[in-house]
């Protein structure tokens, strides 16, 4: 029976996941060429001895967090075959769940577990900005999701236990739905290849493959996903920024305007006017690229990390960061930037950050790494402009110091 256990027992060692290459013979740049965004790849033992961070009841611990965003999955035993709940839940949730046949998920679970924000360094070969989260599931024997597919790339890292994943590569259809479940769960699903999968083993999955995974024992299962915007999210949010900036005055335009021999016919003219508005809107590069920066940062869920209620004043964060060797960026956070001509712009979470070209070498710092070591940063403790800075990424919680439990990586 899953028990709520609050605080979590492991030790954290970060040892165990010191970057590597996960694919053995195969170079992450072979796995882009080949594999990434087109298809399928099981690598056995991509992680050798691999053993989860946190055991099952440390996950229900974490679902029952207000903070966590958690679901569970349940194929029988439910109101109706196939029924979702949402977390936070209840100890006792818990201990009146059936024996098979259910899945627990925690979304975002790399906030909660260092080793797992530690575990995404060894997809570093994958831009920052395509990072989604790290999902941990959890499922008794016959527990499943169900056969579905996701819009997302995403590599499944069994943790503990054994699973049988069966997909299909082949498009599907979009109605083929289960009826009366809020799970998008396929009705029709014929498997064209099957593994099983032990504690080490890992599945990569383009977007769009069905896939099923059914638990053969106690089984964890370590969802490191990766996001790509639609279509309809990048141009909604681009019009959005936009059109505050467009003055009402702004209009369509036609003091050139001639007889028309139909007055009911919208001309070639009128509607070149009307693509020209549009492409207007789409031909300052620099706003665009400023704006992807701003965009591609946003909390996904509107969470920012909080603000820390007392603030270090610039010469209290310099004295703690001699003190304490390291800066360790929060997992709530999203940084990353662009160069563009005499311009270095930084984005953490939504926000955009104009730089001196010079500063090129701290941007590169932030974004490229999880974990800032005073050595990095030494040669710019006495320039004021990088500490306050710095000092105020701090205090709004973007980066946090270790504490003495923190092994760093050499
Ligand atoms: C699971 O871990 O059970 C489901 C992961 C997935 O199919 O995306
Ligand atoms: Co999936």
């Amino acid at each position: 029976m899953l028990q709520k256990s609050k605080n979590r027992t492991s030790p954290i060692s970060y040892a165990s996941f010191r970057k590597t290459n996960p694919f053995g013979e195969l170079t992450e740049q072979q796995f882009l060429s080949d594999y990434w965004h087109k298809k399928p790849l099981l690598i056995r033992q991509a992680f050798p001895g691999f053993s989860t961070p946190i055991n099952p009841d440390e996950l229900a611990g974490l679902a029952c967090e207000e903070e966590v965003e958690s679901r569970l999955v349940l194929e029988k035993d439910g109101p109706t075959p196939w029924t979702l709940e949402h977390g936070p839940f209840t100890e006792d949730r818990f201990a009146r769940l059936p024996e098979t046949h259910w899945t627990l998920l925690v979304q975002e679970a790399n906030r909660y577990i260092p080793e797992l924000a530690l575990l995404r360094g060894a997809f570093d070969f994958i831009p920052h900005w395509r990072n989604d989260d790290v999902m941990v599931s959890y499922a008794p024997v016959h527990g499943s999701v169900g056969p579905h597919v996701d819009q997302y790339d995403v590599f499944l890292l069994q943790g503990l236990g054994r699973r049988r994943w069966m997909i299909n590569p082949d498009p599907v259809d979009a109605n083929n739905l289960l009826p009366d479940t809020e799970l998008k769960i396929m009705q029709d699903f014929s498997a064209c290849e099957e593994w099983i999968l032990e504690p080490g083993d890992m599945l990569y999955l383009p977007p769009g493959v069905a896939h099923y995974g059914i638990a053969l024992d106690e089984c964890m299962t370590f969802s490191i996903g990766f996001r790509a915007p639609s279509h309809a999210e990048i141009l909604s949010s681009f019009i959005d920024d936009l059109v505050p900036d467009l003055a009402d005055s702004l209009r369509y335009a036609d003091g050139d305007l001639q007889i028309q021999k139909n007055p009911g016919e919208i001309t070639a003219r009128t509607l070149t006017g009307v693509h020209n508005i549009l492409q207007q809107a789409l031909s300052d590069s620099s706003r665009i690229n400023r704006w992807f920066g701003r965009y591609i940062t946003e909390p996904q869920h509107n969470e920012l990390p909080e603000e820390r209620e007392s603030h270090l004043s610039p010469a209290e964060f310099r004295t703690q960061l001699e003190q304490t060797g390291w800066l360790i960026r929060s997992e709530y956070s999203r940084f990353a930037f662009i160069q563009e001509n005499e311009h270095v712009y930084l984005f953490i979470d939504g926000q955009e950050y104009d730089l001196l070209p010079s500063w090129i070498y701290i941007a590169q710092l932030i974004c490229n790494h999880r974990h800032l070591k005073l050595e990095m940063l030494q040669s710019w403790l006495d320039d004021n402009v990088f500490i306050e800075l710095f000092c105020a990424l701090y205090n709004h919680a973007k980066f946090e110091f270790p504490d003495a439990s923190w092994i760093p990586l050499k």
